[in-house]
């Protein structure tokens, strides 16, 4: 990569803050890199200072440069050993409080959530639970609401939904039209979408569950303390916070607030 490059990111990132005060500053330099490249490719541009011109005077191309800017992959019930983990370390202390709020962020396509609207319904908690699912892609939060999914990912769905320990079957919770499988809208009833960023927004409630997976991954180390710092300050006394099993709280200036619990899937409880 040459210098210039990332010369012209650093003012296409400045140039994206200014106008549209979304922060991507402290993202990782590294996968930033590639995913400009591609978005130079999208939008026939030869240089990111070309991309930069089309993004602050064309107002088409920044929502779709979010597509860019993040990522959006994710499945429902993936890493089934953490669901499991949830289920099996997490819910007996949640079942001790009497109202519960959850906090999934970095929801993306909603598939983490409404997954974890799964669990809490066969453990019989979601009645009394509140999940916040948050996002700073508006599309992706429209998908998510919608708890849509194409039918060819169902398969892969269900294998990890019974691998999670989920007690029931998949198919149990959606119904399937032409190519899609539409989830029961009554899980949704305890669930509020809202915007929010870890990069620029602060704490609004307090939770007894974060979960914010294959998210920090994206940022650099002063934006994983920033996020690592508004998880700490969200969660009760002894709340959890479980994380991607690409990411980790050792090296954050918070580590110290949090031990890990023994299940090994990166799940923390805060001291
Ligand atoms: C790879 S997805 C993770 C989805 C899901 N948590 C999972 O583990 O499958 C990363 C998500 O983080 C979101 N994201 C990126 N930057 C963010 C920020 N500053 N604040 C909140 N969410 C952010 C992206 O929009 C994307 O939906």
């Amino acid at each position: 990569m040459n210098a210039d490059f990332d010369i012209e990111l650093k003012l296409l990132l400045e140039a994206v803050y200014l106008k549209y005060q979304h922060d991507f500053r402290h993202y990782a330099l590294a996968s930033l890199r590639r995913r400009m490249q591609q978005a130079m490719v999208r939008f026939e541009c030869r240089t990111l200072s070309q991309l930069q011109d089309k993004v602050l005077h064309d107002p088409a191309v920044f929502p779709q440069m979010l597509r860019f800017f993040t990522v959006q992959v994710s499945e429902m019930f993936r890493d089934p050993a953490y669901f499991k983990a949830l289920r099996e370390h997490v819910v007996p202390v949640l079942r001790t409080y009497p109202s519960l709020k959850i906090w999934v962020a970095g929801c993306s396509n909603g598939e983490e959530v409404w997954s974890l609207a799964i669990l809490l319904q066969e453990e019989e908690l979601l009645e009394r639970s509140i999940i916040y699912a948050t996002d700073i892609n508006p599309e992706a939060l429209r998908t998510a609401e919608a708890g849509i999914y194409e039918l060819d990912r169902i398969a892969q769905f269900s294998q990890n939904y019974r691998q999670a320990g989920g007690t029931a079957s998949l198919s149990d919770y959606y119904s399937a039209a032409y190519n899609s499988a539409i989830f029961n809208q009554q899980l949704k009833r305890q669930i509020v979408f809202a915007d929010h960023s870890l990069a620029t927004d602060s704490v609004f409630s307090e939770v007894h569950l974060v979960s914010c997976r294959n998210v920090l991954i994206y940022f650099d180390r002063a934006l994983q303390d920033r996020a690592i710092g508004l998880f700490h300050d969200a969660l009760v006394h002894r709340g959890f916070l479980g994380i991607g099993p690409k990411e980790s709280l050792r090296f954050s200036a918070h580590a110290h607030r949090f031990s890990e619990i023994p299940a090994r899937q990166r799940i923390y409880q805060r001291i």
